[in-house]
């Protein structure tokens, strides 16, 4: 294999072979094809797209990169739920233990915050003692006891995708559809599913923001499922405005706990429901969506979700005492309300301008290595949409001290002021459900 020619022959739009993705792939885990090749090559896959073939193999070469989640002794259908990630997307939080007590075993296995999206690991380990960083071995073993595990992309999973991932983050090849789908359902695949459930956003605060990419990138990925051998929906939903009404890692927490109480009937509900309906019906426990709502639901209302997060947390060594008295959890020192400035219907809050201010206030990272400040970030308590009077709060400010507070509530009022000029509708908060039904017979895979 001379890496060079491969590179110009991708560069000038011709394919590559199955085998020459497979010995790229295993050479550059192994450290023997540098970076800057790799990185010549993704760019010219920007550019150039990659062929069926192509893809399938990138994907499964970085799936076999690395180990796979161990199937275990247990019986219960695999399914998980990937998200693209947004601001106040808290839905992980609470589908995992509601789906694993409707009977299906979760593994999930998330990724931290950077930019102006939150992390579901960030999230979690702002409740005291939480590990979230396990061992394929703790996992399985976890999963089989309580149908639930919530942890880190270990070392052991699709190594080849990490080690890409983080060149193409600084080399400009993120954007790129087939890197994507390849990228997210390499570390998947290595979960052992019997199903998965993709959650793409659409909207100014989605990866992809316009819904036709985001569309591509849907059946892109439900192919790649399909020809694994695992069957996946994906569900397009909106990220044009926060999901949650908190943004800010103990905040979402807080946040996911009143959802499993069934305090909450609101935007983040409604999508959590959507994809918890999807989980239930690839794992055949019902076959329809009345069935599987009214399903989701009872395990609410029962408490018997609440008390599987409870288990998890546990389980995973932290204080399952923030459940009752969530007070328990980081709290920020300083509390600013942050006025509406005009009266009138409350036009999309842009999750890119929220997820900013977070990071302004400590809660989000700007690089890699930064350290987040759990405790910090907003409550939005005027939801996109709502009316409103002049001296309503919309957000809360949960900030570190007061300097930090009055830079956030300086900040907000210009985001505010702005969304009053431009104004703008809501999107639906689902807009599409992708199945293999929807995929062209001749297959959808770029
Ligand atoms: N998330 C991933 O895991 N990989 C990508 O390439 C983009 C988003
Ligand atoms: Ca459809």
């Amino acid at each position: 294999m001379v890496v060079p020619r491969l590179i110009e022959r991708k560069r000038d739009g011709a394919a590559l072979g199955g085998d020459e993705w497979r010995a790229l792939i295993s050479h550059y885990a192994a450290g023997r094809v540098p970076d800057y090749q790799m990185a010549a090559l993704c760019m010219a896959v920007v550019f150039r797209g990659l062929e069926p073939a192509e893809l399938v193999a990138l994907t499964d070469a970085m799936r076999d990169s690395g180990a796979s989640l161990p199937r275990g002794t247990g019986t219960l259908p695999r399914i998980d739920k990937h998200s693209t990630g947004g601001v106040g997307d808290t839905t992980s939080l609470i589908l995992a233990p509601l789906l694993a007590a409707c009977g299906v075993a979760v593994p999930m296995m998330s990724g931290r915050g950077l930019g102006h999206t939150g992390g579901t690991l960030d999230k979690l380990e702002s409740i005291p003692g939480f590990r979230t960083a396990l061992t394929l071995e703790e996992a399985a073993r976890q999963l089989d006891a309580i149908g639930v595990v919530m942890l880190g992309q270990t070392e052991e999973i699709a190594p080849a995708d990490r080690r890409l991932y983080a060149l193409r983050d600084v080399t400009g090849t993120v954007e790129s559809i087939p890197l994507i789908a390849a990228s997210i359902m390499s570390k998947k695949l290595a979960e052992s599913l019997d199903g998965l459930v993709l959650d793409v956003k659409v909207g100014s605060g989605a990866f992809l923001p316009g819904i036709d990419r985001a569309r591509q990138l849907a059946r892109t990925m439900v192919a790649l499922g399909a020809r694994a051998g695992c069957p996946t929906v994906a569900v397009l939903t909106a990220m044009d405005r926060p999901l949650a009404a908190a943004a800010g890692n103990a905040l979402e927490v807080r946040e996911a706990i009143a959802a499993l109480r069934g305090e909450r009937d609101d935007a983040l509900m409604s999508v959590t429901l959507a994809l918890g309906v999807e989980m239930l019906r690839l794992a055949g426990i019902a076959t329809d969506d009345a069935t599987a709502r009214a399903r989701l639901r009872a395990a609410i209302a029962s408490g018997a979700a609440l008390e599987r997060f409870a288990e998890m947390v546990r389980w995973q060594g932290g204080d399952p005492a923030v459940i009752d008295q969530p007070d328990r959890l980081p709290t920020a020192p300083v509390v600013l309300p942050v006025p509406a400035g005009r009266a009138g219907v409350l036009p999309p809050l842009p999750p890119r301008a929220l997820g900013a201010v977070v990071t302004l206030l400590g809660g989000g990272r700007r690089l890699h290595t930064d350290t987040i400040d759990p405790a910090v970030g907003l409550v939005t308590c005027a939801p996109s949409g709502a009316r409103v009077e002049a001296a309503d709060p919309v957000f809360l400010v949960h900030a570190r001290d007061a300097a930090d507070a009055e830079a956030a509530v300086a900040a907000l009022g210009e985001v505010l002021q702005a969304v009053w000029e431009d104004g703008g509708t809501l999107l639906p908060l689902v807009l599409d459900r992708i199945t293999t039904a929807d995929l062209p017979s001749t297959g959808a895979l770029t």
